[in-house]
């Protein structure tokens, strides 16, 4: 074993974005049970839900419900996603703490997942960001498609580190770009980090969200640790994609990333087993085997050369 390098936060998508796109419906108390377990295993940034429209995503239409039943524990930030003030209010009313906004880095994205360009998002979320503040609470902005874009390809990833400034001004306290549909690389997430630092974005504010699409998430995970990256998104299961961004295939699995972290002497606060037991849980009520790598293989012991957790 490694000695410890330092700590890196796992911010658990799997609630929100994991099942937000999964035509089963599940029922609240189970979403209720996902995140209590989530919580179990350690994690404190699970992000729960969204307060967007109910027609755009009916999976998370029992959000209002949800929050008023989910257990929440000392030291466990609960943000749920909030698209204009609408949601705000909605999250007010919930006894929320901590939201994340989102937009994008392509125009042609944000119109078809949010109705509106990037600027017009940027405008929403200028009341929205700054009631938060005067509330008191933590808030994220997601930069979508900052590696691309379904409907549009290449990005410029100047123009998603453009977006991130916008965000920081606007009074966010982190900044999370989005590999939505999972076509970036490791070089890529090297050159958007630099030019995000260049940018005068403080490295400890900013956070990647990778899909697994094409395998290249803990690749990512790992370029984005060597440029000095320390928060990284997951979901337990390896569950996800989003309904507007068509090829959108699952979220870096949280038990592949404690895996790599781990081995690799980070400190995480999370336990293997724990997250293998909530993606069990979710696996089991989507109806579908757990097929994430760690998922099947466990975890490894390297006392005694035996898988750990393995279901
Ligand atoms: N919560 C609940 N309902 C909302 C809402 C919110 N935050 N914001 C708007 N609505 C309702 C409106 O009241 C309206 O309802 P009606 O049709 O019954 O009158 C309907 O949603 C449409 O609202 P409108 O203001 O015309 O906006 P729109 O149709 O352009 O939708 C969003 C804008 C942002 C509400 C919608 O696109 C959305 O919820 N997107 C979220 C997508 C998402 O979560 N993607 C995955 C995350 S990456
Ligand atoms: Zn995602």
């Amino acid at each position: 074993m490694t000695d410890v390098r330092g700590h890196v936060r796992i911010y658990e998508v799997g609630p929100r974005d994991g099942l937000q796109n999964e035509a089963t419906p599940i029922p609240t108390e189970a979403k209720v049970r996902f995140v209590a377990l989530l919580a179990a295993a350690g994690l404190r940034e699970i992000e729960a839900t969204s307060f967007v429209s109910p027609s755009a995503i009916p999976q998370l239409a029992d959000a209002d419900a949800l929050m008023a039943v989910l257990d929440r524990p000392d030291g466990v930030r609960l943000p749920v996603l909030v698209p204009n003030q609408r949601g705000m209010d909605r999250a007010e009313l919930a006894g929320v703490d901590a939201i994340a906004v989102f937009t994008a880095a392509s125009d042609a994205f944000t119109s078809r997942n949010i109705g509106m360009t990037v600027a017009q998002s940027l405008t929403t979320f200028t009341p929205v960001l700054a009631r938060a503040r005067d509330l008191g609470w933590w808030t994220r902005g997601y930069v979508s498609t900052a590696f691309g874009c379904p409907y549009t390809g290449h990005v410029e990833p100047l123009r998603a580190v453009e977006v991130a400034a916008r965000l920081v001004e606007l009074g966010v306290e982190e900044v999370c770009f989005g590999d939505t549909i999972g076509v970036g690389v490791p070089g890529q997430v090297e050159e958007l980090t630099g030019l995000t630092a260049q940018a005068g974005i403080p490295l400890d504010r900013v956070a990647y969200h990778f899909h697994d699409t094409r395998g290249t998430a803990l690749a990512n995970v790992a370029a984005g640790l060597g440029a000095g990256i320390r928060c990284f998104d997951s979901a337990a299961g390896g569950t996800g994609g989003c309904p507007y961004a068509p090829g959108a295939a699952g979220n870096l699995a949280t038990e592949d990333l404690v895996y790599l972290l781990d081995a690799e002497g980070w400190e995480t606060g999370v336990s293997l087993a724990g997250v293998l037991e909530a993606a069990r849980f979710v696996a089991g009520e989507l109806g579908r085997p757990l097929a994430t790598k760690v998922g099947q293989a466990g975890g490894w012991d390297p006392a005694t050369g035996a898988p750990v957790a393995r279901g």
